[in-house]
């Protein structure tokens, strides 16, 4: 979900009010069940801790249309996603450069035995220069710096997990025991960027270590998940491309000495759906317009992951190289889109959306078929946050996959691990 706890909807068709209650949690609440009834792995909960100010050099742009900004934190959506449903995985965003590995530790921990096994992580670096001045940073620590302590960082939180052992609280009435002390040990870390002496002071999660996942697409990004993650997020648009970002994950998880299949890779996806497949083309001809006469908003978005000002460019003129301490994967793929920004602007694509274009019946076999001809492991739907596009999704593409035997119908275990694995 983009944008988690900001203001959705606003001012759009289908954006279900006025935007006054942009602050409840109910909208995330009903997503988190309509993911659960459609027997999806997990919700993503994205978040960033800034003010974008990078169009035009002011906030203007943003704050006007509610754009990344105002937004609260995540976290606190977790117990009431999870109270809300018995099933679903839940994967709120960690910025690895500004949490403090301990309380980290101990807020998932604690999350992850509250919901009895389905809590994950979204690792992220945190690209923006205005994030790391929230934290008292003048500028932002180097890209690829923020990669190795990224590395550390969960290296350090996942010893913390183990620092209790699984059988070590006995509840032992009789003996008048209820943790057995040598099952709990101090871990001494002490790290290039982090030390922490533990152990942590709450049990170890009922998965041992929550579900870990990550979205960056550069190759440090990229060697990160291979090291780590149990999932990983790509925004690509094309076949070839998921192709070859899957050829390259997959190498560099057995280079790290682990089975590829334990690292389950989702695509982006973004379907327009409609009655009629000439109905659907219509409402993808009618975003596609929208998204050429304001390349502004497109532009704004981008200079919010990339700490560049768009702005400053002729939209007509042939752009030359841009470098990013921001989202250098992200930015990467921008550019390839185009010669001038008006092009790249129309152009660009968040994920898989062309092929995607109809009824429920045809979404669903155009993504089977690009899956099959990918081999992998599966999507990650995004787009616009409305009750509409939920449903449509939901209860419109998901039935149609089932039908098609591509899906699973029904949730094996209890654990979101064991789940995510299972298919
Ligand atoms: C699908 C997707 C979701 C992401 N979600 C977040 C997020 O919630 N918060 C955030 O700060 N970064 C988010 N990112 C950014 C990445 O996690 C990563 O930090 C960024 O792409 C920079 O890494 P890179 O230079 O390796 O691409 C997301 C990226 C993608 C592709």
């Amino acid at each position: 979900m983009n944008n988690t706890y900001g203001v959705h909807g606003w001012n759009q068709l289908w954006g279900g009010g006025d935007g006054q209650d942009w602050t409840q949690p109910d909208l995330h609440i009903e997503m988190a069940k309509a993911f659960e009834r459609a027997c999806f792995d997990y919700f993503l909960l994205e978040d960033s801790l800034f003010v974008p100010d990078n169009y035009g050099g002011t906030a203007d742009f943003y704050l006007r249309r509610a754009l990344r900004a105002p937004k609260n934190d995540p976290l606190p959506l977790v117990p009431l996603i999870a109270q809300a449903t018995t099933h679903l995985g839940i994967v709120p965003t960690i910025s690895t450069s500004f949490y403090p590995p301990f309380l980290l530790a101990r807020l998932i921990a604690t999350l992850d035995l509250m919901s009895k096994g389905r809590v994950g992580c979204n690792f992220v670096t945190s690209t923006a220069e205005r994030a790391a001045q929230n934290f008292g940073l003048d500028t932002h620590i180097e890209h690829d710096l923020r990669y190795e302590m990224a590395d550390e960082f969960v290296d350090l939180v996942s010893r913390l997990w183990s620092s209790w052992d699984a059988d070590a609280i006995v509840t032992d009435r009789e003996a008048g025991v209820f943790v057995d002390p040598a099952k709990v040990r101090a871990i001494d870390f002490k790290g290039r960027f982090f030390s922490s002496r533990g152990p942590l002071n709450t049990a170890r999660p009922p998965q041992g270590r929550p579900v870990l996942v990550q979205a960056g697409g550069s190759p440090q990004g990229r060697q990160f998940a291979a090291k780590h993650m149990d999932s990983v997020i790509a925004a690509v648009s094309t076949v070839p491309e998921m192709k070859a970002f899957r050829a390259d994950l997959r190498q560099r998880l057995v280079a790290a000495g682990r089975d590829p299949e334990s690292c389950k890779l989702f695509f982006v996806v973004v379907p327009t759906l409609g009655e009629t497949n000439a109905e659907a083309q219509e409402r993808f001809r009618r975003r596609q317009a929208q998204r050429e006469a304001s390349p502004e908003m497109t532009l704004a978005q981008m200079g919010s992951l990339t700490d560049i000002d768009f702005s400053t460019f002729d939209l007509d003129a042939p752009l030359g190289e841009l470098t990013t301490n921001g989202q250098q994967g992200t930015l990467k793929r921008f550019l390839a889109q185009g010669a001038t920004l008006r092009e790249i602007a129309s152009n660009y694509r968040y994920g898989l959306e062309d092929p995607v274009v109809g009824t429920v019946q045809h979404v669903a076999g155009a993504m089977a078929e690009v899956m099959q001809e990918v081999g992998g492991d599966g999507f990650m739907f995004s787009g616009p946050v409305t009750r509409r596009h939920v449903a449509e999704i939901t209860d419109g593409v998901v039935p149609e996959l089932q039908r098609l035997g591509v899906v699973r119908t029904a949730y094996e275990h209890r654990h979101f691990r064991d789940n995510l694995l299972a298919f």
